[in-house]
């Protein structure tokens, strides 16, 4: 089942069930031009990645609306008062190199967060994941982790690197992405069905070269201007 979220509609409280939730499509008007803006061919690389940095920002802000928090006592300049704590510590883990956009702009509204990082390319020819690179913190086990990629195709790559931080212990993971399919979606939650995703779009189709379409072409290239 797909639902939209809204950030200014609130859905009723219920119970975590991420297998009903998912995939969460953040439909909110901004999130959506941001993302028109992104798709656009005629938009330049600065262009892209600042509208980039804006969609990340709100998905990280539905990925978070139901993390655990605790309460913390503080004093203001005027009283003592009991505030809001994260639980747990957050991990971010962009999937080199295209959600290394997705980190940048969600570091600075969790600037405690630790940032893992897992190198993974797409085979040109097979559209099969290749992880060449991994740097992942002992916290695992205890933190939010939060998987970044922009682009949910096949799905390769999430599944990949999902199964790889669990491996390292993580439990509590979300995947944010900016576009997703059918295909993808489906790949993904087949083997990691307990991972809720949260998206801007779940786009049309795959083509004969494993691209989204519509979608925005290559995520990577299109952020660092190769
Ligand atoms: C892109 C994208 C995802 C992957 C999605 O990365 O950023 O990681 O492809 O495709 P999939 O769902 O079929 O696995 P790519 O491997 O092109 O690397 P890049 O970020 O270095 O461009
Ligand atoms: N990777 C991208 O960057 N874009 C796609 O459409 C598919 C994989």
């Amino acid at each position: 089942m797909r639902r939209e979220r809204s950030l200014v509609a609130h859905l009723p409280e219920v119970a975590h069930d991420s297998s009903m939730d998912s995939p969460i499509v953040v439909s909110h008007p901004l999130a959506q031009i941001h993302l028109t803006a992104m798709r656009q061919t005629t938009t330049p690389c600065a262009q892209f990645r600042w509208h980039l940095h804006r969609l990340a920002e709100m998905l990280f802000i539905e990925a978070t609306r139901a993390i655990e928090t605790q309460p913390l006592t503080i004093q203001t300049p005027l009283a003592e008062m009991v505030g809001t704590a994260f639980s747990r510590p957050i991990v971010l883990v962009p999937i080199l190199r295209a959600g290394l956009g997705l980190a940048d702009a969600i570091l600075p509204l969790v600037p405690d967060a630790t940032v893992a990082h897992l190198g993974i390319a797409r085979c040109e020819e097979t559209a099969q994941p290749v992880p060449y690179y991994a740097k992942l913190p002992p916290i695992l086990a205890e933190a939010d982790v939060f998987l970044l990629d922009p682009m949910l195709a096949t799905g390769g790559s999430a599944k990949a690197a999902a199964t790889q931080l669990k491996e390292a212990g993580a439990k509590r993971i979300t995947l944010v992405c900016v576009v997703s399919c059918p295909p993808g979606l489906d790949a993904f939650s087949a083997v990691h069905p307990d991972i809720p995703v949260v998206t801007a779009a779940v786009d049309e189709k795959l083509n004969d070269k494993s691209y989204i379409v519509p979608g925005l072409g290559d995520a990577g290239d299109r952020c660092f201007g190769t």
